[in-house]
């Protein structure tokens, strides 16, 4: 009576499953890599150089043959359905592909062609993707001279053409200023307003953080971790309590770090030269040990905060690294 009792649950938009695959060079680029999509999520594969996200996205867009493993985009199977998935599906790659001659509109127009628009539609599609992404004033000027933020939005724009219901986007704020981003990411969540499913490869922690509904973590071709932001940073348990130490004792640090593992209320303890990131269940029950311990041995503490766990702190407890280790 007027309750809505769950039916089977729907399909989801992209399904990876064990997939994986070896280059012919013998370059395993993805082991066993399984998640799912639901419809209208924004999902990202965040992950450092090298992780295996264009592969696995790569596969997904039916360019590259798994060498174990299945996927499907909308149910349909991406080895034995190409053409199907890629009429439903649009792509925006991490390397742009910008002729330097074309306008902007130009550049769609010569992309609806090799869709089949037809002409009258094209034009109004293209008008339509021009101020979805914030272009429709720089249409008909040469894309050679747009910023590297307005090439991003004409990656994206072309990507928009076929109309498609999910869209894989590569990277697709890498190397752009504060700003641009934050604009690319106002047009992202655009488009999962209008439903569009979307799983983007990303490695920047902020922005799998702020734009993604769930994320996988991925590290050398596996998936580590898997959920929302919010869950991810739950499921690690406790804050995260960094010190940082005079340079001059780096030599005391791995005794300090022993020293504290061992106390209760200590989850974990990494170490990244001079700083300590100790992941404890109360920051306020531990800090006086932890302190002791740093005069027991000896150490100069030049700086001390904590801080609910982030994603970075997610990373590290699932990778063991830091995406970035500079
Ligand atoms: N065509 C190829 N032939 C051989 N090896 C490849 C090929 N493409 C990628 N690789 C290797 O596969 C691994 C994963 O690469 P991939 O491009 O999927 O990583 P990524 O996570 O997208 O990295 P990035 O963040 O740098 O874009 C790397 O070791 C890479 O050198
Ligand atoms: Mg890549």
């Amino acid at each position: 009576m007027g309750v809505t009792v769950s039916g089977p649950a729907i399909a989801p938009a992209i399904e990876a499953a064990g997939l994986s695959k070896v280059y012919p060079g013998g370059t395993t680029a993805a082991e066993d890599i399984s998640f799912q999509v639901g419809a209208g999520e924004v999902f990202g594969l965040l992950g450092p150089n090298g992780a295996g996200k264009t592969t696995t996205l790569r596969i997904l867009i039916t360019v590259l043959r798994p060498s174990g493993g299945h996927a499907r985009v909308l149910g349909l199977d991406v080895v034995e359905q190409p053409t199907q998935v890629r009429q439903l599906i649009g792509y925006v790659p991490q390397e742009r592909a910008i002729d330097r001659f074309l306008t902007g509109r130009e550049h769609l127009e010569l992309l609806a062609a090799l869709y089949h628009l037809p002409k009258a539609h094209a034009a109004a599609r293209i008008d339509e993707v021009l101020s979805l992404v914030g272009l429709a004033h720089k249409a008909d000027e040469v894309a050679r001279n747009y910023s590297g933020g307005m090439k991003r939005k004409l990656d994206i724009a072309c990507g928009l053409i076929p109309s498609p219901k999910v869209l894989f986007m590569d990277e697709p704020t890498l190397g752009l200023d504060v700003e641009s981003r934050l604009k690319i990411w106002d047009h992202i969540r655009e488009l999962k307003a209008r439903g569009i499913t979307i799983l983007l490869t990303t490695n920047y922690l902020d922005e799998a953080d702020q734009l993604c509904d769930r994320i996988a973590i991925i590290d050398a071709g596996r998936v580590k971790a898997m959920g929302s932001p919010s869950e991810l940073k739950a499921g690690l348990g406790g804050d995260v309590v960094s010190l940082t130490l005079s340079p001059a004792d780096l030599a005391k640090v791995e005794g300090l770090s022993q020293a504290i593992k061992g106390q209760a209320g200590v989850r974990a303890v990494s170490t990244k030269q001079n700083v300590l990131d100790i992941r404890v269940a109360s920051p306020e029950s531990s800090l006086p040990a932890i302190l002791s311990a740093v005069t027991a041995q000896g150490c100069r503490l030049e700086f001390v905060e904590y801080h609910r766990p982030r994603l970075d702190d997610v990373f590290l407890a699932y990778t063991g690294r830091k995406i970035k280790d500079e």
